[in-house]
């Protein structure tokens, strides 16, 4: 009997070369269990690309002088070039800057806004008056509400790997000048959310069926969070890096990085079925009841992507609809370096290309 495995791998930031940490952690377990199967007679697609939003990537590039795509198309190659000293067995390797990327995100968009699971609300986030600029995500540091860190980034917690809107920042500051809490300011800004609350319900029947072979800190962690109650998320930004709304008027804002890069393991399908010249092909792994049995989706992982994958983007495949949810969501441990997580923003990371030299 002939299965259907959907190996879905964390994209990693066309912003530095990949470290041994994401290879341990996602891209050797993914390809082990690729060949595996590929070995066994099932058959296989295995989908990842390069993630080229968000405001890390904007930041070093402003840094350097030059234009975020000149930036990320750097990045994209060298990653691209250790994978192939590697030998990963990719189905389709892409990136997010692809104009299929870009036009199946704006129908996810859509489809949600449509739906009513995305809706346009003001919102306040923290202002610059230095940088005259808002403060979205890592634009602000400071202190995690819910357990303390001092060093808890606008969207996400290192420590404690809740998600975190700018707002909730406990003595913020700004990362471009450092200005404190009490040179910044608060501005009512637009934007979209994803409306998570209406999605409780089938998330929490989702995760109480049939997770049984999920690891216990991954479920752990996602029926906690639903536990304390989902709220809606904004999932556009004030940037002008990343993908456009596709409505009228907000020229000036772009969809937020998660939203978009998460859709990327569906638009790789996409266009991994294109580029073979069948273009229907991807229903086979995206639509329910093509198979027999069902095609099983893995999602290899570093722990602190849990949120996204094992809530967030299952919450946008049910809002919709008709799509496969995840089977399993594999997540490891951090790598650690002297007692830390390996982390390349940190620079205490072993370099893939020198393991390889
Ligand atoms: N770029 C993210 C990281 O390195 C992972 C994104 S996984 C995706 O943490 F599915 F959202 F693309
Ligand atoms: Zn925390």
């Amino acid at each position: 009997m002939t299965e259907h495995i959907l190996v879905c791998v964390a994209w990693p930031y066309a912003k530095s070369s990949t470290h041994v940490g994401q290879i341990v952690g996602a891209y050797l377990p993914a390809d082990t269990f690729a060949r595996y199967h590929r070995m066994k007679g099932n058959a296989v697609l295995m989908v990842s690309g390069s993630d080229e939003h968000g405001t890390p990537i904007l930041v070093d590039s402003e840094r350097e002088g030059i234009t975020p795509r000149e930036f990320v198309a750097r990045y994209h190659r060298e990653i691209c070039e250790v994978w192939d000293r590697l030998g990963m067995s990719w189905d389709l390797y892409t990136e997010t800057g692809t104009e299929n990327h870009y036009r199946i995100t704006q129908d996810f968009f859509l489809t949600l806004y449509d739906k009513g699971y995305i809706f346009k609300d003001t919102m306040q986030s923290p202002y610059c008056p230095t940088d005259r600029r808002f403060l979205p995500d890592r634009y602000v540091e400071g202190t995690c509400p819910h357990c303390g860190y001092t060093q808890a980034r606008g969207d996400q917690c290192d420590n404690c790997g809740r998600t975190l809107d700018p707002i909730d920042l406990i003595e913020p500051r700004c990362r471009l000048c450092g200005s404190k809490q009490s040179a910044l300011e608060i501005r009512d800004t637009d934007h979209f959310f994803l409306d998570l609350p209406k999605l409780q319900e089938p998330l929490l029947a989702w995760l109480s069926e049939g997770k049984d072979h999920w690891r216990a800190n991954t479920l752990g962690f996602a029926l906690n969070w639903l536990k304390e109650g989902l709220r809606p998320r904004a999932i556009t930004r004030d940037l002008d890096w990343g993908v456009p709304i596709p409505l009228e008027g907000y020229d000036d804002k772009r969809i937020y990085v998660w939203f978009d890069a998460v859709i990327g393991y569906f638009s790789a399908s996409v266009e991994w079925a294109e580029r073979r010249g069948t273009p229907e092909a991807w229903k086979t792994w995206w639509v329910p009841e093509q198979t027999d049995p069902p095609v099983k989706s893995y999602y290899f992982i570093g722990k602190d992507n849990i949120p996204f994958h094992a809530i967030i983007w299952p919450a946008m495949l049910i809002g919709y609809g008709n799509r496969n949810l995840p089977y399993d969501v594999p997540a490891n441990e951090f790598m650690t370096m002297s007692g830390a997580k390996a982390s390349s923003s940190r620079g205490n990371v072993i370099w893939t290309r020198d393991v390889l030299d």
